[in-house]
């Protein structure tokens, strides 16, 4: 596995990957890997004949009372669990090498970029659109691989690539879980062991809301209230949103129908934590 830190020289490497007909896939991260990002990886090095990984904490996605300065880093681990999972290229650049100059043109995230995490992280998504664009002009990959735990993300960028034609495909991958159902997530790290037993319950409500939609529920608030309810009932959770919304619009959904996403996003301790399911009602 070659470590690249700068643009120029991922573009030389992949220029000449690209004039052999390599297929490139590409995995963005902000690092801390898990088993999520293992699988991310797993998926590209499968379809494709190049991996490229970033690895890249964001500062235009924190708000400024956001967890930036404390985000989980350790590269020495990170690379090593990369080169382990097979992946050809890890491209660590710094924040000078992505924003050498402050920023003056940003990629619009549009309606969708507002609604559920981006009503409380107001500009977040603004800052995941802009820096995928910029990844995406540095790589050109054949493929994109993200995972489905950050849903809200995936639907965002997905709108971004065919609203600005960017020619890659992509591909999302399940959401990965510790065995007690939590969603693997690097700022799962935060937790204390008390915060850790009690995040599950976040999980074990959304597959409740899957049960009450199997048995016939179709009323959104009598689903919210019960999700609300497990949750709150076994920890100290405060719950941020808790919205069933239709998976293409994001827009709020009375009656669950068609392709429905249900989001959740809670504070336990001073972790927030997201997760989501996907339900498909005839
Ligand atoms: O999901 C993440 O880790 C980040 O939002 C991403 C897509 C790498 C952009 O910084």
């Amino acid at each position: 596995m070659r470590m690249i830190r700068t643009i120029k020289q991922l573009r030389r490497a992949l220029a000449t990957s690209r004039s052999k007909g390599k297929k490139i896939g590409f995995v963005p991260t902000m690092g801390y890997f898990h088993a999520g990002h293992i699988s991310l990886m797993k998926a590209s090095i499968k379809d494709n004949d190049v991996t490229v990984v970033s690895l890249f904490v964001n500062p235009i996605q924190f708000g400024p009372d956001e967890d930036l300065a404390k985000y989980p880093r350790d590269l020495k681990r990170d690379s090593r669990a990369a080169q382990a999972a097979g992946v050809d290229i890890l491209f660590v650049p710094s924040v000078d090498q992505m924003y050498p100059q402050p920023l003056l043109t940003y990629v619009d995230a549009g309606r969708m970029g507002d609604l559920l995490c981006g009503a409380t992280r107001p500009g977040h998504f603004r800052g995941v659109v802009t820096i995928v664009s910029k990844l995406l002009n540095i790589v050109h990959p054949n493929a994109l691989y993200l995972g489905q735990k950050d849903a809200q993300q995936v639907e965002v960028i997905k709108k971004m690539v065919r609203d600005l034609n960017f020619p890659v495909c992509v591909k999302v991958c399940p959401t990965t879980r510790e065995r007690d159902g939590l969603a693997m997530s690097s700022r799962n790290s935060y937790l204390s062991p008390t915060e850790r037993a009690q995040a599950p319950a976040i999980y074990k409500a959304l597959c409740h809301a899957r049960k009450m939609i199997a048995d016939g529920e179709r009323d959104a608030a009598k689903i919210n209230s019960q999700i609300k309810k497990l949750i709150s009932d076994g920890t100290n959770a405060s719950i941020v949103y808790i919205s069933c919304v239709g998976l293409d619009d994001f827009c709020i959904t009375r009656r669950i129908k068609g392709d429905a996403l249900i989001a959740v996003a809670a504070r336990i301790g001073s972790t927030r934590l997201i997760d989501n399911i996907v339900v498909k009602v005839k």
